[in-house]
């Protein structure tokens, strides 16, 4: 018997994050997801998750080192950036540069095993680089040089923006990416897997990650939820709005989850994030909108919000374009997805599942003249 989509299935062993779907829990390396948040830093859940342990105060300065000196991009895919900044889609631009950046990786095609954790510590420091030297070039702006003093969180925010962030604008920003790091058997994680497992390179199972990202129902809907809030537009409408697209059998972008049947614990935390943000620019108009939503949803059809869904409206806050949200998940989650490559080449067998055939049988061949 097939199971759609995969439910249910296991499809590899972790032990990089676990979810409780129906006590609304996740942890990463055993760790819940609600201490993260609320004492961790995204340097630190790099940590957490290639080595698998939390880091002393020397460890973790030195990988937010090896982090900064890796922040540069290299010069062909640099080179590339401007056309980019033209033609290409944020996603788009974040899947090609990847794939291109794997023929100029320092470590070439090295696949040994310090060569990929090294590989994984660049991609991590460098997606930052890309996501916001796109977004200045196709804006006008002239690139900024990383910052080095700044942590990853607070470096992305200043080189989108050109200042450094505000202390509380930069914290929220990291919790974000704290919540954003990993989630077990995800639709990316899951492609990056089945790529790595074939031994093909990290840069490939990256990429493969990214394009899995990108659809809807998936990292993408951060940015529907964005754009749902901004058609609302105002508290009142919300209602109606919700109503007409259930009438119309539409998904409301940002509800429901395969595994959680309870809320999402990320959602807990965006969703405090996202009224404290809003509260503190005097504009709490989207998450005012936001929380008529979820009561909405909740009495129509019984659904929770999912991690995209209050993010949306604290990604807006921090002023960061709707349009960058899924890159700035994919720049989070190429921690959790760079971990479990390095997982899957530990103990690899290559992923090649069976299918079960619903096509027609025993046919005889007819040749080519004689077809009606
Ligand atoms: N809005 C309205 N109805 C929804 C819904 C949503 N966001 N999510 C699920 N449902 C309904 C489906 O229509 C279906 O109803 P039915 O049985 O009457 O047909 C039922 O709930 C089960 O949906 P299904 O698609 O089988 O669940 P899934 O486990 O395959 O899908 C998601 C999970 C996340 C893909 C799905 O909830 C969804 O599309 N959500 C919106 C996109 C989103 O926010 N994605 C980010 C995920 S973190």
């Amino acid at each position: 018997m097939t199971e759609k989509g995969l439910a249910d299935v296991v499809a590899a062993e972790t032990s990089l994050s676990d979810i409780d779907g129906k006590l609304g829990r996740l942890f990463y390396v055993g760790y819940d997801i609600d201490d993260l948040a609320q004492y961790s830093t995204f340097e630190e859940i790099i940590y957490l998750l290639h080595y698998k342990r939390l880091p002393t105060r020397d460890e973790l300065d030195e990988l937010s080192e090896r982090l900064v000196s890796d922040r540069e991009l290299d010069e062909f895919t640099d080179g590339l950036m401007p056309t980019f900044g033209e033609v290409a889609s944020p996603m788009s631009m974040l899947r090609t540069t990847v794939s291109a950046a794997s023929a100029y990786d320092p470590d070439g095609w090295d696949q040994s095993a310090d060569a990929n954790e090294r590989k994984a510590l660049r991609l991590i420091a460098r997606f930052a680089t890309l996501i916001t030297k796109y977004h200045r070039l196709r804006t006008g702006q002239d690139p900024l040089p990383p910052n080095p003093k700044l942590p990853h969180a607070a470096n992305i925010l200043y080189m989108l923006f050109g200042e450094e962030p505000e202390e509380e604008s930069a914290r929220a920003f990291d919790i974000c990416l704290v919540l954003h790091a990993d989630h077990t058997m995800n639709a990316s994680t899951f492609a990056a897997r089945v790529v790595a497992s074939t031994l093909a390179d990290m840069h490939s199972a990256i990429t493969a990650a990214i394009a899995a990202l990108k659809g809807p129902l998936h990292g993408g809907a951060n940015e529907a939820v964005m754009k749902m809030l901004q058609e609302i537009g105002d508290v009142e409408k919300a209602e109606a709005y919700i109503k007409e697209k259930l009438g119309h059998k539409e998904r409301i972008m940002g509800f429901g989850h395969r595994v959680y049947k309870t809320e999402d614990p990320r959602a807990t935390h965006l969703r405090r994030l996202s009224r404290e943000l809003g509260e503190r620019s005097g504009d709490t108009r989207w998450y005012e909108i936001s929380e008529r939503i979820e009561k909405v949803v909740m009495e129509e059809k019984g659904l929770y919000p999912n991690v995209d869904f209050y993010a949306a409206s604290v990604y807006h806050s921090l002023d960061i374009p709707s349009d960058l949200f899924t890159p700035v998940f994919a720049a989070s989650r190429v921690s959790g997805w760079t971990a479990h490559v390095r997982e899957q080449y530990a103990d690899n067998r290559l992923i090649r599942p069976e299918s079960d055939y619903i096509g027609p049988r025993n046919q005889a061949y007819v040749a080519i003249e004689e077809r009606g």
